[in-house]
Order: C-alpha cells, then sequence, then structure tokens
C-alpha cells in the first residue's frame, strides 16, 4: 500500500472522514502512531521543546529535522509523512527555503513540509510548490516567531476577515492544507467554509477540516495544555517500570536465570 499522499489530504477528508494528525519524532512512536490509524505523522519542530529539552522550538536546526523525519520514515510505511521547516531555514530567502526542501526530501524522503506564517511566505510557498514539493501552511499561533505559549487574545471582525484572507491566500500559493493553532473556533470556522483546502486545527476547536496534537501531550509525557486531551498516562507506567526494575537490581532479583545466555 503507497503512502497517503498530499492530494488525498488536499480533498479535505482521508476516505470521507476528518483528517487524524499527530506530531511525532522517532521510528517507534511513529509505527506505533501508524498502527493507531493516523493519517499524518507531523515531524513537528516542537521536537525542540518536547523532546529535545530546548526551551522553544527555534534551537531546531536542519539537521535535527532530518534525523528524526528520517527516523519516521524508517518507522512507517503508510502514513504522510510532513516535515517542519526549522526556524532560519526558509525565513533568508525563498532560495534558502529551496535548499532546506531539497535537502529534507533528498535526506528523508519525506512527502511534504510545512512552514509558519501567511503573507510574507507567499512568493516561497509558490517556489517550493514549483519544485513539485507539497506544502502545509501554518496561522494563527506561530511558536517560531511568537513562543510557546499562547495568549488569549480579542478577535476584532477586521482582524477575522484579514485572517481568512490570509489563509485563502496561502491556498492560492499552493499550500494543499493549513494547520491553524489557537484560532478562535467561530473564525476556525469560517476559514474551513472559505477555502477548498483543508484546515487541520489545534486549540481551534471542532470545525476544521483536521484535528493534530502532539503524541507526548497526548500519552501524558507532556505537560497538562489547555487544548489537549490526554488519552493516557504512559509518563506513570515509566515511573512504575523503572523503579521495579532498580528495586529488583539492587533486591538481586533481576537478573534472573531466565535472563542470561547460558
Ligand atoms: O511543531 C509542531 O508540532 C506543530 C504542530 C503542533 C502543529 O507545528
Amino acid at each position: 500500500m503507497a503512502r497517503i499522499s498530499a492530494a488525498r489530504i488536499a480533498a479535505k477528508a482521508v476516505d470521507e472522514q476528518t483528517i487524524v494528525c499527530i506530531a511525532a519524532y522517532d521510528a517507534p512512536t511513529a509505527g506505533l502512531v501508524e498502527a493507531a490509524g493516523v493519517d499524518l505523522v507531523l515531524v513537528g519542530d516542537s521536537v525542540g521543546n518536547v523532546v529535545l529539552g530546548f526551551p522553544d522550538t527555534r534551537h531546531v536546526s536542519l539537521e535535527m529535522t532530518i534525523h528524526h523525519t528520517a527516523a519516521v520514515m524508517r518507522g512507517t510505511q503508510h502514513v504522510h509523512v510532513c516535515a517542519d521547516m526549522p526556524f532560519g531555514t526558509y525565513q533568508p530567502s525563498a532560495e534558502d527555503a529551496k535548499r532546506s526542501v531539497a535537502r529534507l526530501i533528498r535526506e528523508t524522503g519525506c512527502q511534504s513540509v510545512k512552514l509558519e506564517g501567511g503573507r510574507q511566505w507567499y512568493k516561497t510557498v509558490r517556489a517550493i510548490v514549483e519544485m513539485g514539493i507539497p506544502v502545509m501552511g501554518h496561522l494563527g499561533h506561530l511558536p517560531q516567531t511568537a513562543g510557546l505559549r499562547p495568549k488569549r487574545e480579542h478577535w476584532s471582525e477586521e482582524r477575522t476577515t484579514g485572517f481568512v484572507e490570509e489563509a485563502v491566500g496561502l491556498q492560492d500559493a499552493g499550500a494543499y492544507a493549513i494547520v491553524l493553532e489557537v484560532v478562535p473556533t467561530e473564525v476556525a470556522r469560517a476559514t474551513t467554509e472559505a477555502l477548498d483546502v483543508p484546515t487541520i486545527g489545534i486549540g481551534s476547536g471542532p470545525h476544521c477540516d483536521g484535528q493534530v496534537l502532539v503524541l507526548h501531550d497526548v500519552i501524558g509525557l507532556g505537560p497538562e495544555l489547555p487544548h489537549a486531551k490526554r488519552y493516557a498516562e504512559v509518563g506513570d507506567t515509566i515511573r512504575a517500570a523503572v523503579s521495579q526494575y532498580a528495586a529488583e537490581v539492587r533486591e538481586g532479583v533481576f537478573p534472573g536465570p531466565e535472563h542470561g545466555y547460558d
């Protein structure tokens, strides 16, 4: 079975169902989320704060993204894999963006890339799409420039209109889908209705064409966040397992005779 294509996602639904996306960063967890039936794995630059211990996403380099995206590709066979373009890899110029994308695609085999921001990147999105590489847009809260913690903000009618226009502009530049991060529910609904390509929401209510969450937030390995739901407490499971291992080593219970190669 071939991987899910950007074109299939761009049709606003995969198998006539809401698009399910998750951010994951390594081979075993990407394999698990694929087995669980997600459509799209985003190798988000959230890898910086979620697994690499950085205070924000700006510390993530192209090399780190290549390293993690290649791992996700090795761990999966069917999901669509989209790599997040790190801070500084597309901002200087469209030429820089094209060079970064070429490395991402050549060295990982991923299928599409994502970049944050609207109007100022239309030309860049167009240039990447002209290379034949699908681009996912990202509007609303933009962690690369605004930091990790979104603020509650007032959205005037004028701001909403401008936002919807910006999303349409991104679509016209060639984006095959647009992430809406921490956008008020009704603004997300209006944007979704105005677009032919799908919106993929995070903290933006139920009216998007898809939803994305970070795996670690879903399984209880990250801090509690207002927009995420914890479906498991894997952190507790790991702590309990490792403390039992430590106790058994100290008590001489592990390793037992069955754990040797005699
Ligand atoms: O980096 C990331 O994980 C993201 C998603 C949360 C949309 O950009």
